[in-house]
């Protein structure tokens, strides 16, 4: 048979049995207390419509100034927001992107040869396993180990063949964000093996208890090796359908502006980033802070009400967490994380994500999101309590 399809993916990946249970769940119109919802447009926060659209109201009117890196005003709001963060920034190192996911495709153009692979940590959330492969990379997991804290399994890196190493931090889900010792040690391997480090921090506004030596921003720490640090407004400020990211180039200076020179070319063949997102940004980032703090407040909130919820005696333990949207809870290892997650939902109408999902290579996990609405989550997790409590 004549073949039409590229092979850069398993395209015919099945659904799974716990997406096949909450599709029939859905379908008969059952009410569920949904603990997995991470877009923060649908959790009942309250939005500065009026400012955002103000933001929007004279960028629509601008012509159109195609820039390979985004325009110069945004580019500049990105740097003020990096000094918000304790960071000072080259804007000639700013590049702004339609969303992190993009950022990872034109990383992975720039940087990886076909069938070369990208190191990928692992617990982690799933997504990089998709995008290396569309861009015909190999994605080669490398192990968090955990002992009360995350740290790097430096013996589970497989340096061979590899185009790039990347870091997520504050993980999701673990919420932890690399230590100082993670970062010079994985940018020394990268420096020896001309690798780059992709450090995914979409999360690193949402501090919990970060550790003393955590790497709370990247960019501000020095490197001998090339590293690209990831954000956008789709988590720092809860915008994920406006559709804007940036990436910031740090290290050696000649490897940043070869690194630069390249990434100008990929970035130009697109100009995917629209130019009122871009004109607003000033405003949107300004806009965002009221978003953030009541994400933060959202996930604080939840978290304690977690704890209280378990008490001194459960036998279900809460895993510490430095960072992020996410809450682990080890649950008794009668049965599957996957199990837990199909029992929960059938029989109490409760969604939550088994660990499994997230690599999470622990005994039986489950994976909550923080950001759901404070009754919604409390009544789902007295639920999930109730059941663990039962078995
Ligand atoms: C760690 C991490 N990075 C990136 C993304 C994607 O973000 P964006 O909406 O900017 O593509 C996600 C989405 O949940 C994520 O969890």
């Amino acid at each position: 048979m004549q073949r039409h399809f590229s092979r850069r993916l398993a395209w015919a990946t099945a659904e799974n049995a716990l997406a096949r249970a909450e599709a029939a769940a859905r379908a008969s119109g059952r009410p569920l207390l949904d603990l997995t919802v991470s877009n923060p447009t649908q959790v009942g926060l309250s939005y500065p419509n009026e400012e955002i659209a103000r933001a929007f109201a004279d960028a629509a009117a601008g012509p159109y100034q195609p820039a390979p890196f985004g325009l110069s005003g945004a580019r500049t709001a990105v740097v003020a927001d990096y000094a918000r963060r304790g960071v000072r920034l080259d804007v000639n190192r700013v590049v702004l992107t339609a969303s992190s996911s993009e950022s990872y495709a034109l990383l992975f153009k720039l940087l990886g040869d076909p069938g070369q692979s990208v190191l990928c940590p692992e617990p982690s959330y799933p997504l990089f396993e998709y995008l290396a492969r569309l861009e015909n990379l190999t994605p080669r997991p490398y192990r968090l180990g955990f002992d009360g804290r995350w740290q790097v399994d430096f013996d589970s890196l497989d340096l061979a063949d590899a185009a790039a190493i990347i870091v997520v931090s504050p993980n999701n889900p673990t919420g932890s964000f690399v230590s100082g010792n993670d970062f010079d040690g994985l940018a020394q391997l990268a420096a020896e093996h001309g690798l780059a480090l992709i450090v995914d921090e979409v999360f690193a506004d949402f501090p919990l208890l970060p550790a003393a030596d955590a790497v709370t921003a990247v960019a501000g720490r020095p490197s001998p090796a090339l590293v690209f640090s990831l954000g956008g407004l789709s988590k720092s400020c809860g915008l994920p359908h406006l559709k804007l990211g940036w990436m910031a180039a740090t290290g050696p200076a000649p490897l940043v502006s070869d690194a630069l020179a390249r990434l100008e070319l990929i970035a130009d063949t697109y100009l995917s980033v629209g130019t009122p997102v871009q004109s607003a940004l000033p405003g949107l980032l300004q806009a965002g802070a009221a978003i953030r703090r009541q994400i933060i407040h959202r996930v604080q909130h939840n978290r304690r009400a977690l704890v209280q919820a378990l008490g001194t005696h459960s036998p279900c333990t809460l895993l510490p967490a430095e960072a992020g949207w996410c809450a682990i809870l080890r649950v008794p290892e009668i049965m599957s994380d996957e199990a837990w997650a199909s029992t929960l939902l059938e029989q109490d109408g409760v969604l939550v994500q088994p660990g499994y999902f997230f690599d999470l290579a622990m005994g039986a996990t489950l994976v909550l999101s923080l950001i759901v609405q404070d009754q919604v989550f409390a009544e789902g997790v007295a639920r999930l309590l109730a059941r663990v409590g039962a078995m």
